[in-house]
């Protein structure tokens, strides 16, 4: 990670030493890199370069205000999947007809602000939803731009909670079903047709089941379009995975490179290409700073007992993921084989396992590649206040999310009588 690295013996995030940035705000602390986001967005943008293209940031990886403003300012468009990511995005600065709205259960007040403020696209992912969708702009007097999600049935070979392109999932309608619920959006007065979309999983380390998904897909454009229906857009949705531990994923401008090929290749590279990509833009961005309260030696086990905990570092507990953990501040001597693990009390709350360290009480440890899926994800559990936000620009480091006091977490609570 060129933006997190060490000089000396200090970790640094860009011209910030994070020892420092620990000091002055506490722990536990995100602090993301500005560049890093930028960088990975560059790669992208290499890829399209000359192209019609809409890079749409999957903002449910990290949906902090000043997370959004960078890419906003980018020139991004967003991937929404609430009524509450959509106030989010507008409050951040993003141009409404950039974004585009995703997920299985889009409520008829969701629809109706998202006509309302004119988004993009709505990425339905039902024909029920269809229904209602054009019920609900007929009833404002619009017609609401609609793209329909389509399973390639292709397995992106990552963990099954975060796969979701296959046959049997929640999401998207079939491949076989996508003609006639085509023809059904098409005859729906509500409704403009204006685009296809797709989305395989997340965390996906390997270019085929984007290879093979992007001809499912072109076969299903040209079927479409064969039968009247003109398709304005082609969206090929996210997932493309980043370096937990020592992960290989295709650079976006490579993998770009051979799917555009495929493209070119079939007569759509006139078509707007958007795509949703979330944890490749921040994921490796960002870092939790975290301190060492405890050290439990033991026979079969020792722990290392930190400040941080799965409420806002969930993925070990949800998916068993691995973050990288490297000291602050590294010590020359004796190391010992730990499992790290947080305050809660669920053994579930663990960070890393068997992670060899040498630490002591005090020290600083850093969680690395947590810009995404851990701060939009935190939880108040046992009433833990979530973690302040940094976001570093160079030599500046700018608060952009305040720690949760506990009078923040009970403001909405009321005692009875
Ligand atoms: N588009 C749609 C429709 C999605 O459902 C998702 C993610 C994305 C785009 C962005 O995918 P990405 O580029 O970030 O892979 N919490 C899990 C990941 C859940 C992903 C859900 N959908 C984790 O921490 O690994």
């Amino acid at each position: 990670h060129p933006h997190i690295a060490y000089r000396g013996d200090a970790l640094y995030i860009e011209q910030r030493p994070l020892a420092e940035l620990a000091a002055q705000h506490g722990t536990p602390l995100f602090v993301y890199s500005k560049a890093s986001m930028l960088s990975a967005l560059g790669a992208y943008q290499r890829g399209f370069a000359g192209r019609k293209a809409q890079i749409c940031y999957a903002m449910k990886a990290n949906s902090t205000l000043g997370v959004l403003q960078v890419f906003a300012q980018a020139g991004c468009g967003f991937d929404i999947v609430s009524g509450g990511e959509l106030e989010r995005v507008l409050a951040a600065g993003a141009e409404p007809g950039k974004v585009i709205f995703s997920g299985v259960g889009k409520t008829r007040a969701e629809m109706r602000r998202a006509l309302e403020v004119g988004i993009g696209c709505f990425n339905v992912e039902s024909e029920g939803e269809l229904e209602v969708l054009s019920e609900v702009a007929q009833a404002t007097g619009r017609r609401a731009p609609v793209s329909i999600r389509v399973n390639p049935n292709v397995d992106p070979k990552t963990h099954p909670y975060i796969s979701t392109g296959l046959k049997g999932s929640k999401f998207g309608v079939a491949h076989e079903d996508a003609l006639r619920i085509y023809q059904r959006a098409a005859a729906l007065p509500g409704l403009a047709v204006v685009g296809i979309d797709c989305h395989i999983g997340s965390q996906i380390t390997e270019e085929t089941p984007y290879l093979d998904a992007m001809d499912r897909m072109l076969d299903l454009v040209t079927t479409i379009e064969a039968a009247g229906i003109a398709l304005h857009h082609i969206d090929f949705g996210g997932g493309l995975g980043i370096d937990y531990r020592g992960d290989t994923p295709p650079e976006a401008d490579v993998l770009w490179h051979k799917l555009l090929a495929k493209i070119d290749a079939r007569g759509y590279g006139d078509r707007l290409l958007m795509i949703e990509p979330g944890r490749s833009l921040v994921g490796n961005a960002g870092v939790c700073v975290t301190e060492v309260l405890y050290l439990k030696p033991g026979e079969q086990k020792s722990f290392c007992v930190i400040d941080a905990a799965m409420n806002e570092l969930p993925r070990p507990a949800m998916y068993q993921a691995f973050h990288r953990i490297e000291p602050v501040s590294p010590r020359h001597g004796q190391t010992t084989v730990y499992d790290v693990v947080g305050p809660i009390c669920e053994s579930g709350d663990w960070i890393g396992r068997d992670r060899e360290l040498g630490v002591a009480p005090g020290d600083l440890l850093a969680v690395f590649s947590a810009g995404a899926y851990c701060m939009s994800m935190a939880s108040n559990y046992n009433t833990r206040g979530r973690p302040a936000e940094l976001l570093v620009d160079g030599d500046q480091a700018h608060l952009i999310r305040e720690r949760e006091s506990t009078a923040d977490q009970t403001r909405l609570e009321r005692l009875v009588g």
